[in-house]
């Protein structure tokens, strides 16, 4: 199954999918965590794409539709695969129709005020694509999963945050029609608690 993962800055989409992938065994391809780790490597489309990512925008749709594009024609792609923040925009969800099939569009919805909380306490894990919130941590600064330390995204600072919401409802929320009359979307309600976000998006992917 080819899946995407919709929805505004810190609506669990990283959260979720890491738990979504292991249970279908299927790759996650989040275009955040290459693009960190293009900067964390110095690559020259880190270097391209660190300022927007400072900034809160978005990064140019023909260097992440390439990278997309590349990543999916990996062989562990094959058995499908899991987009975790891409397409963001409707140039890229065309450019996507055009090399891949998609079969479900997971829109995770949470309001505005929920996002910037957990926002803030956000810490994550750049190995293994882990992401915890500080209350959950008990004052732990190891990921859990593969023990590495964790760290605060440069782009969870308050202003940073609040202009990701702006383009994620200038840019991003108008996907949520496109795929809608495309007859692909399902909506879940990303104010549930993990547990109960995870079972909703199970049950509407049939797994
Ligand atoms: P990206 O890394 O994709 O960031 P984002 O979309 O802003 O989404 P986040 O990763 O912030 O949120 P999330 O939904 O994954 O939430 P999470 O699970 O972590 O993109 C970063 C930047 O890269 C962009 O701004 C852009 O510049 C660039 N970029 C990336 N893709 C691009 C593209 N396609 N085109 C152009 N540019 C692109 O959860 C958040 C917090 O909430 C965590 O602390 C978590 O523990 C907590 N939490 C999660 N679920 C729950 C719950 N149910 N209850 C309570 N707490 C929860
Ligand atoms: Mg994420
Ligand atoms: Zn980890």
């Amino acid at each position: 199954m080819n899946i995407i993962f919709l929805g505004p800055p810190g609506a669990g989409k990283g959260t979720q999918a890491v738990r979504v992938c292991e249970w279908l065994g299927i790759p996650q391809i989040s275009t955040g965590d290459i693009l960190r780790r293009a900067i964390k490597e110095g690559t020259p489309t880190g270097l391209a794409a660190k300022a927007y990512i400072d900034r809160g925008d978005l990064v140019p749709d023909s260097v992440v539709i390439d990278i997309v594009r590349e990543r999916l024609a990996q062989p562990d792609c094959k058995s499908g695969y899991l987009l975790d923040g891409f397409p963001r925009t409707v140039a890229q969800a065309e450019a996507l129709a055009s090399f891949a099939k998609i079969d479900k569009v997971v829109d995770i919805d949470v309001d505005d005020q929920v996002l910037v909380d957990r926002l803030s306490g956000r810490r994550v894990c750049l190995t293994c694509g882990g992401t915890y919130h500080t209350s959950q941590l008990n004052g732990s600064t190891r990921c859990e999963r593969c023990g590495a330390e964790l760290i605060q995204r440069d782009d969870d600072k308050p202003e940073t945050v609040l202009s990701r919401l702006k383009v994620y409802h200038a840019q991003t929320a108008p996907l949520i029609d496109f795929y809608k009359e495309r007859g692909l979307l399902v909506t879940v309600d990303g104010s549930l608690s993990m547990d109960d976000c995870f079972a909703a998006i199970l049950s509407h992917l049939g797994a």
